[in-house]
C-alpha cells in the first residue's frame, strides 16, 4: 500500500508540473495577445488545476503511511533538515502552492474582464509552481 501511494505521489509530480506549465504559458500567450477569455481557455487552466488537486490529497494520505511522514513529526527532527522537509516544508508549502493555484482559477472564473482573467490564472500559478519547485526533496526525485 505504501509503495503504491509512493509511485503514484512520484509520477502526479509530472502531471502536476506539465499541468502548470501548459496553462501558464497558454494563459501568458492570451493575456498578451489580447484574445477574449474562452471555454476552452477555462479548460486548458483546469489542466493544472486538477492535477495539483489530486496530488496534494494523494500526498495528504501519503503523510500518514510513510516513515518519513506524520510517524516522523518530533521537536528532534526540526533539527535533522531531510526530516524537516519532509514533515513540515514539504508538506505547508504544497498545500500553500494548491491553494494559490485554486484562488486564481476560481478569481479569473469570477471576472468578466479576459486580460484580467489571464493575468489571474498565470501569476497565481507560477507563484504556485515556484512554490512547488521550492520544496520538491530534488535529492529524492525524478
Ligand atoms: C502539488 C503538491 C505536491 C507535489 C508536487 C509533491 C511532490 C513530491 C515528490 C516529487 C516527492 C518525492 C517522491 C519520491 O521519492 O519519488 C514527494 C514525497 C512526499 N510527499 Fe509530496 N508532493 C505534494 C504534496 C504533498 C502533500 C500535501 C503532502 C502531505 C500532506 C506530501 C507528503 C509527502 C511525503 C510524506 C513524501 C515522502 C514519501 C516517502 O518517500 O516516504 N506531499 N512529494
Amino acid at each position: 500500500m505504501y509503495t503504491g501511494i509512493q509511485h503514484l505521489h512520484s509520477f502526479l509530480t509530472y502531471l502536476v508540473i506539465l499541468g502548470l506549465a501548459l496553462s501558464i504559458i497558454a494563459a501568458l500567450v492570451g493575456h498578451f495577445s489580447g484574445k477574449p477569455f474562452t471555454d476552452r481557455d477555462r479548460k486548458l487552466a483546469l489542466t493544472g488545476l486538477i492535477p495539483a488537486h489530486l496530488q496534494w490529497m494523494v500526498g495528504l494520505l501519503l503523510y500518514f503511511f510513510s516513515p518519513m511522514g506524520f510517524s516522523s513529526l518530533s521537536g528532534q527532527a526540526m533539527s535533522n533538515s531531510l526530516l524537516r522537509l519532509y514533515t513540515v516544508e514539504h508538506p505547508v508549502m504544497m498545500i500553500l502552492a494548491v491553494v494559490l493555484i485554486t484562488i486564481g482559477f476560481a478569481r479569473a472564473k469570477r471576472l468578466d474582464d479576459s486580460k484580467k482573467q489571464f493575468l489571474n490564472i498565470w501569476v497565481f500559478y507560477l507563484i504556485g509552481l515556484v512554490f512547488i519547485l521550492s520544496r520538491i526533496p530534488w535529492a529524492a526525485w525524478p
